[in-house]
This record gives structure tokens, C-alpha cells and sequence, in this order.
């Protein structure tokens, strides 16, 4: 059976048109009273605009036509959910709940055919999710327990936080692993990057404040040493390439800064490799991790770090987006390179050094945008 994703697409923008918000609201109101096990695993409050599951699944979902490039993506969420206390038995729940909601909002523009390749679309990610989820190592916890021992707050919105964790936690120098406050935010989990490499039980976290945002502000303004985390398992692939031996190239914005460092602390305990690391920040007051930087090119040889500063004329050194300052800095066609930050400065970070001949294949990216 072929699935028409065009038509999918097309029915939930019909159902959309209700209103994103009636439509969560249907959705949850349904799967809460018919399977009322469910309630536990989403946070206390669920105002509208916090929904996070039905535009995501739906997105998805739709999307099912490249399913080839989905799975890895959708291995890792379905690993991932087991933090919920999701099981594979919750799959046809959530996908009762969907369906039901799109039947209601869609009223005559229902059909049969629609019903069945939702269905069938549904089915595709859900066996994808449950089933990687499945597969899991059964020694490998759904979380880890964490506590805060260090709170630093570095500028009036970012904060550098020390976690420690009971046992290590599995990440990579380069990934990000979803944090719940247990503490302060029950059950509203969002993803953080740590910024030094694994192995041991400490883990820095760089917390930018998101105005009105739950969880930064949790961990800005309310976290102190002794509250208690949890944090899932470890998603992402902007990762060192084992089998590369090229320079490598590190752009950050801002808090993009703490996978990058994770790569510099790897990077450091595998002997170097000639690095240039530019951090890019609005104003003078956001070097957040100055002290660091300065030590790392300090430390090592193999290191160059270069900050470059946007807005502010107090600053002496290079000024400009960091993507045009990086760009106009060197030729890095025959580097590795690495970009995270904001959704925008990635995006413009990226086409700045494909335009001036970067590979495209080379540039590994992760943009703190919403997951
Ligand atoms: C892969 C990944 C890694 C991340 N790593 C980090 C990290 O190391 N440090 C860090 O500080 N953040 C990181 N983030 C962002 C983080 O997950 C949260 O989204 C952020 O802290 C806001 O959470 P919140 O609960 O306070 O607000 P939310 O409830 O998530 O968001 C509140 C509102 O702010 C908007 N918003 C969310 N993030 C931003 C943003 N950056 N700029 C502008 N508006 C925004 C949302 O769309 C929403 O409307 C990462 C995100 C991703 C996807
Ligand atoms: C095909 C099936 C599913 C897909 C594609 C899917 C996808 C997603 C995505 C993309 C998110 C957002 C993640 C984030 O913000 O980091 C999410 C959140 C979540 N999902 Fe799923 N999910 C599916 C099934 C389920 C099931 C079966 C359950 C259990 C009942 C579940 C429980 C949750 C919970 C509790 C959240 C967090 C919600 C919140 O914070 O408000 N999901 N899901």
C-alpha cells in the first residue's frame, strides 16, 4: 500500500486550522481518560502553549515517505522515551489518541483512505521508536540521577552548572543529553550539550535564560547545589570523525560554545590536533567562559582561539557575525568543521563557509533551536 504523504500533510493542515491548541487539547484530553496510566509521564501543568508531542509526531509522521533517513533520528527518540516510562504498549495508544483527534477536526474531509494511511504511517515510526527502544542493552538505565554541586552564574542569563552523576554517563565529546530538574521541574525535560568530555562523573552544562522559558530559568535563576536531575540518553551527531586526521575548524555562538569545548577536552586527551576554536558573542559582557578560553590556548600548543564580537566598539579584536569573521579569517576547505549555536547563526555560519569553499560534507552542525 502506497501512503499518500501529500495528503496527510494536506488533511492535518485542515485539522491545524481549528487551532494548534484546541487540537492538543483534544488530543490529551482523549489520552488521559481512556488511558489514564499515561498522565505521569507529562508534566504537572500542561498548558497550551507547552505542548511539545503533537506538532512533533505529526511532523513526523507525515514525513514517513524518507523514513530512510528518519530512522537513526528516530532510533535515537524512541531509546530516548524509555525516560518517559514509555512502553511498547503505549504506542496504539498514542496513536488511538492521534487518529480519533484528526477524525474529530477533520469532520467530512474524513475518509477511509485517510484513516489508513495515517494509520499505516503511524505504525511505520511507532515500530521504528518501540523497537530500537527494545533493543536496548538491558543494563542501560532509561536515565541517570544527577545533582547540581556548582552553580556559576557567568552573566545575568547564562549560568555554568557542575553536575555529578552516580555513574558515567555514555555521551560522546559533541553530544547532548535531555535534563529533567527533578527538583524544580518535574517532568519537563529539555536537551543541554555538555561541554567536557565523558568518562568521569562530572558534567558542565552552559544555561542560557530563554525569557519565559520553564526550564532555563530553573536552572539560571532557582538551581543550586544539591537539587536533584535526571538526565537521558545521549542525542546528536556533531561528533569528531574517528577516521579524520584533518585540522579542524570549531565555531560557536554563545552557549554553542559547550560541545565545542567537549571537543577541545577530547581533543586534549588524545594527544591534539591543530585546532582554530572562534567564539562569537553580541557584546563584550557575553564572553561567559573567558577565563577558560584563555587557559585552553594557554595549555595547548595545537589550539588557536579567536573571539569575535558583533555589537559592541569596546571590543578591540575581530568584530562581525562570527560566521563572516571565521569566513574571511583563513581558506578552511581542507578542514573539519564544526558549527553550533542559534538556529540563525548556524544557518548563516554554514552558508558563509560553503560559499567561500568549504565542502558541504565536511560541516557538521547543531543549532539549539527547539528539538
Ligand atoms: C540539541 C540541542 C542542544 C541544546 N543545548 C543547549 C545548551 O547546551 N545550553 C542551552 O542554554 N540551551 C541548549 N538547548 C536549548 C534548550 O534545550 C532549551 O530549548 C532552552 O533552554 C529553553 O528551554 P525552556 O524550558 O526554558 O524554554 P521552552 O519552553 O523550551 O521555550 C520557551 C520559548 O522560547 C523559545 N526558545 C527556545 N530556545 C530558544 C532560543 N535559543 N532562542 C530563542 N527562543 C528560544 C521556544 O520556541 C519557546 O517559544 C539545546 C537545544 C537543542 C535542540
Ligand atoms: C510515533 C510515536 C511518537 C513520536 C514520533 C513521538 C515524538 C515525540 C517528540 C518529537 C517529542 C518532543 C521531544 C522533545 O521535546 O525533546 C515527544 C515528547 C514526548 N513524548 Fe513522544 N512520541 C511518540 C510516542 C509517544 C508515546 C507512545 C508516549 C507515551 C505515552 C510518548 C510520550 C512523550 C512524552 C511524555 C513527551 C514529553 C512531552 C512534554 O514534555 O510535554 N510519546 N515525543
Amino acid at each position: 500500500m502506497t501512503i499518500d504523504t501529500d495528503a496527510l500533510k494536506a488533511n492535518f493542515a485542515v485539522v491545524a486550522g481549528h487551532g494548534p491548541d484546541e487540537v492538543a487539547q483534544h488530543f490529551y484530553s482523549y489520552l488521559f481518560l481512556r488511558y489514564p496510566e499515561t498522565r505521569d509521564m507529562f508534566p504537572p501543568s500542561m498548558t497550551k502553549q507547552r505542548d511539545r508531542l503533537v506538532g512533533a509526531l505529526v511532523r513526523i509522521v507525515t514525513n514517513v515517505d524518507n523514513v530512510g533517513e528518519l530512522v537513526p533520528y528516530l532510533e535515537d527518540l524512541g531509546r530516548d522515551h524509555r525516560k518517559f516510562g514509555t512502553l511498547a504498549a503505549h504506542y496504539p495508544a498514542v496513536g488511538e489518541a492521534l487518529l480519533t483527534t484528526l477524525r474529530h477536526f477533520s469532520g467530512d474531509a474524513w475518509t477511509e483512505k485517510l484513516q489508513a494511511d495515517w494509520a499505516a504511517a503511524y505504525g511505520i515510526v511507532a515500530d521504528t521508536m518501540s523497537g530500537a527502544a527494545q533493543k536496548v542493552d538491558a543494563a542501560e538505565p532509561a536515565w541517570w540521577d544527577a545533582d547540581v554541586t556548582e552553580v556559576d552564574l557567568r552573566t545575568f542569563d547564562i549560568a555554568v552548572l557542575k553536575v555529578r552523576t552516580e555513574t558515567p554517563h555514555p555521551y560522546v565529546a559533541g553530544q547532548s543529553l535531555s535534563v529533567e530538574p527533578t527538583t524544580l521541574r518535574p517532568r519537563e525535560w529539555r536537551l543541554y550539550t555538555p561541554a567536557n568530555a565523558p568518562g568521569g562523573l562530572e558534567i558542565e552544562l552552559h544555561v542560557r535564560l530563554i525569557d519565559g522559558g520553564p526550564v532555563s530559568t530553573a536552572l539560571v535563576r532557582r538551581a543550586s547545589p544539591g537539587d536533584r536531575l535526571r538526565l537521558g540518553p545521549p542525542v546528536g551527531r556533531m561528533v569528531l570523525d574517528p577516521a579524520s586526521t584533518r585540522p579542524l575548524l570549531l565555531v560557536a555562538g554563545s552557549t554553542g560554545l559547550a560541545p565545542l569545548k567537549a571537543i577541545v577536552d577530547q581533543l586534549a586527551r588524545d594527544g591534539g590536533r591543530p585546532t582554530h576554536l572562534f567564539f562569537g558573542a553580541r557584546s563584550v559582557r557575553e564572553i561567559y567562559d573567558r577565563k577558560d578560553l584563555d587557559l585552553l590556548a594557554e595549555r595547548h600548543p595545537w589550539l588557536t582561539v579567536v573571539i569575535a564580537i558583533s555589537d559592541d566598539i569596546r571590543w578591540k579584536g575581530p568584530r562581525g557575525p562570527v560566521g563572516t569573521v571565521v569566513a574571511e579569517a583563513g581558506d578552511w576547505s581542507g578542514h573539519d568543521v564544526l558549527v553550533c549555536g542559534s538556529p540563525a547563526m548556524v544557518k548563516f555560519t554554514v552558508a558563509t563557509l560553503v560559499a567561500s569553499g568549504v565542502p558541504e560534507n565536511r560541516i557538521s552542525f547543531e543549532d539549539f533551536g527547539d528539538s
